[in-house]
């Protein structure tokens, strides 16, 4: 049997093309493909079939028309920042955005002359007020790490429709499965697919989508800077995608229970989740996301650092691990991890001590998550 000839047999799973280059029969296949936009690859730093898989699957559950996949989350970013802005231009961004993001803004893309501020995204006035000079994008989170607050984006939309800014939503934290930016007036929305969106922690790769003209420059733009995610990552991000309906579902109902749960347990000071009633955007998140609110919460032990040090040793069953969204429930501590190199006075005012706790709940049983947080509080 000649393993390539499949007969009429097709594969029910979409094959992993794990190949760097494909070959062409002439030069008149090759200038059909460059000129003429006819299906087919060249070469995977441009485009190959298992990100166009990916994408195409994305795009759907983005409510996008396009959707270009990237070697990781930061990829992403840098590909529609890089696609929207040139050397002059303003980017406006929320002040609780991901550490790696405002480092991009404030020390990287400041060196090309592009001119980068902070708002607080939670404040519309603040934002219009900021807006007032002309600006070229506006970057968000539709939910901020780790306090979760929670982005109005069909407001600041509205906001940016009014002047020539376009909207960027980070939608990590939320997935298209919570929340779709597109749908609410973004003009381009982002994913880290290392998190929840693969959600089995074996995977860095990202994605950007959109409905507008952005396609051709940011694909470009991927295949200059060199941001293409490769074929397996690609490959097990699309079998992560097959669950997330069922992981993310799961994964919520377990963080709702537990934020519950936590809230009446000894040496806890406070807990952080969106779909409580004292969570300052509570009533903002019901609105917005689609019954759910997420599968993140944090918490703040009594006795600060040393309490946390106590619970890390004594909560075997949750390992200490700074990301998300993995298959179980992981923990991290934002003032040693994600904001380890914010002062420790902009912690403060974000409230982030060093006694906060993040969690990122999985979807194992809830009885085994509680017994492990149990052990953790010396229960
Ligand atoms: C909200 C958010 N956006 C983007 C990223 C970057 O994603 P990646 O690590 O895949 O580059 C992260 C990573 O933690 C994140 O938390």
């Amino acid at each position: 049997m000649k393993a390539d000839d499949l007969g009429a047999s097709r594969p029910l799973v979409f094959p992993l093309y794990q190949t760097a280059v494909f070959t062409l029969p002439d030069l008149d296949a090759l200038d059909r493909i460059y000129d003429e936009g006819a299906p087919g690859f060249i070469y995977a730093r441009d485009a190959h079939p298992n990100a166009e898989a990916l994408a195409a699957e994305i795009a759907r559950r983005e409510s996008a028309r396009w959707a270009v996949v990237c070697g990781s989350g930061m990829s992403a970013i840098t590909a529609a920042v890089l696609a929207c802005v040139q050397s002059g231009d303003r980017i406006l961004a929320s002040n609780r955005l991901y550490g790696r993001t405002l480092t991009l803004l404030f020390q990287e893309l400041s060196r090309f002359g592009v001119e980068a501020a902070v708002v607080d995204i939670c404040d519309l006035d603040a934002v219009a007020h900021a807006l007032e000079r002309p600006t070229r994008l506006l970057i968000v989170e539709t939910l901020s790490n780790p306090l979760l607050r929670v982005a109005d984006v069909p407001g600041l939309a509205d906001l940016c429709r009014r002047t020539e800014c376009r909207l960027l939503v980070d939608n990590t934290f939320a997935t298209p499965e919570l929340f779709r930016p597109l749908e609410h007036g973004a003009d381009l929305v982002v994913e880290s697919l290392t998190k929840l969106m693969a959600g089995h922690s074996d995977v860095t790769l990202g994605v950007v989508s959109g409905n507008g003209d952005l396609e051709q420059t940011i694909r470009q733009t991927v295949s200059i800077w060199g941001l293409m995610g490769n074929p397996f990552d690609s490959w097990l991000a699309q079998r992560g995608l097959s669950t997330l309906s069922l992981r993310c579902r799961s994964a919520c109902d377990n963080a709702a229970n537990l934020a519950d749960w936590l809230a009446k347990q000894h040496g806890i000071l406070r807990v952080v989740y969106p779909g409580r009633a004292e969570h300052p955007d509570h009533e903002l998140a019901k609105r917005l996301f689609q019954g759910h609110f997420g599968n993140m919460l944090c918490f703040e032990l009594d006795g600060g650092r040393e309490a946390v040090n106590a619970f890390l040793r004594r909560a075997i069953g949750i390992p200490f691990s700074p990301s998300l969204g993995h298959t179980h429930t992981t923990v991290s501590h934002p003032a040693t991890t994600s904001h380890r190199y914010v002062s420790p006075a902009e912690r403060r005012r974000q409230g982030i001590t060093d006694g906060l706790l993040r969690l990122s709940v999985g979807f194992e049983p809830i009885e085994q998550i509680k017994a492990a947080l149990a052990a953790g509080l010396g229960q």
